[in-house]
């Protein structure tokens, strides 16, 4: 595993792990997979050396939260636990006692990272920061986190907050490059983290989903990507993608992987749905890309132009239909 080079302790390692899987019942994984598997991901990936656990109050209602804490049990301290508040109503004192919940289901007293999911709309920072600040202050929260803000609005946190939002939780992938624009170069000059999530683009860069296998589940059924025109306009992408992995005998999502840590400030976040997939993540820490292998890689991505926004919509409800 490789790590982070921000003064942190327990270190971050570049590949963690994303925890909505654990007992979302939209990802359709079953019981099974949240009351077994889950627990054996969660040991592997501490064996392998994996420190920054995520997950979220809104996963699962809770259950992400009870089942990553129960996972942890006595291991706890040899990790970089994060999880996020939902800002319905973020004001200090909802943040304060969202704060202690989540605390209390993740079996934890501290959070080493506290993140707000995303930007309100109408409530600024400005209250939901001093929340964070007063459990900074009690040392129920070690860092503070945004998650889905623009770099104008993380700066904003920062102000209110009077010291460092640690890091920008958002979508960073191959299909998916819109943080490169300022998020990266403001993480690596200021010494931030950019937490990419969705980073195999929900499986998609997975290559094993074609127009007569989509995945199932609620989540990818609704996710634009996964329409059978965008997954065979992936095709190409894909080919590239296989190709790169041959040169390194690793497999496609091994590759996307190690092109979304290549960035000094990015760790990323690939959720797992079993053992063998969590070795194979931690695994792509490991893989060291060409500058060609990047130009190439970038080259398809350009090229993919997925159906996406309002012309999505109708294909979405057709393709949901059809399932
Ligand atoms: N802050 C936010 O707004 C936000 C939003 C989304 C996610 N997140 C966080 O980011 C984490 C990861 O994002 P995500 O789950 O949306 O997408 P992801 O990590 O890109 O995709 C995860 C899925 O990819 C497949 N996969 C994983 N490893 C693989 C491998 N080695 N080979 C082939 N397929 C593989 C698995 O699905 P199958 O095996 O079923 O194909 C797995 O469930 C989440 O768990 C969550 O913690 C945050």
């Amino acid at each position: 595993m490789r790590y982070l080079d921000v003064d942190i302790t327990p270190k971050i390692s570049k590949i963690g792990l994303g925890a909505w899987q654990f007992g979302s019942r939209e990802w359709g994984y079953g019981d099974a997979y949240a009351e077994r598997e889950a627990d054996a991901i969660v040991h592997r990936a501490i064996d392998l050396g994996v420190t920054l656990f995520d997950t979220a109050e809104i996963y699962g209602f809770g259950r992400s939260e009870r089942i990553l804490g129960r996972a942890l049990g006595d291991r706890r301290a040899s990790v970089f636990l994060a999880t996020k508040l939902f800002p319905l109503l973020p004001v200090a004192p909802v943040v304060e006692q969202r704060a202690v919940a989540s605390a209390n289901r993740l079996g934890t007293r501290l959070l080493d990272l506290y993140q707000v999911h995303q930007a309100n709309p109408v409530v600024r920072d400005g209250t939901t920061m001093r929340g964070m600040r007063a459990l900074q202050t009690v040392g129920l929260v070690g860092e503070v986190g945004v998650s889905n803000y623009t770099l104008d609005r993380w700066r904003a946190a920062e102000q209110a907050l009077g010291s460092r939002v640690l890091s920008n939780q958002v979508q960073y992938s191959l299909v998916c490059r819109g943080p490169e624009d300022d998020l990266l170069p403001y993480a690596e000059a200021q010494q931030r983290v950019i937490i990419a999530y969705s980073p195999l683009a929900q499986g998609l860069l997975g290559a094993k989903y074609d127009r007569d296998h989509p995945p199932a589940g609620r989540v990818r059924a609704g996710n634009p990507l996964f329409l059978p025109e965008n997954l065979d306009r992936a095709a190409d992408l894909l080919g590239v993608l296989r190709e790169v992995a041959r040169a390194h005998d690793a497999s496609p999502a091994q590759i996307a992987l190690a092109w979304v840590i290549r960035h000094p400030a990015v760790t990323a976040i690939p959720g797992a749905s079993s053992v063998a997939q969590l070795e194979s993540n931690v695994a792509a820490a490991d893989i060291e890309l060409t500058a060609d292998e990047d130009t190439a890689l970038r080259a398809a991505a350009a090229r993919f132009q997925p159906i996406s926004g309002r012309s999505a919509i109708p294909k979405l409800i057709r393709s949901r239909r059809r399932r």
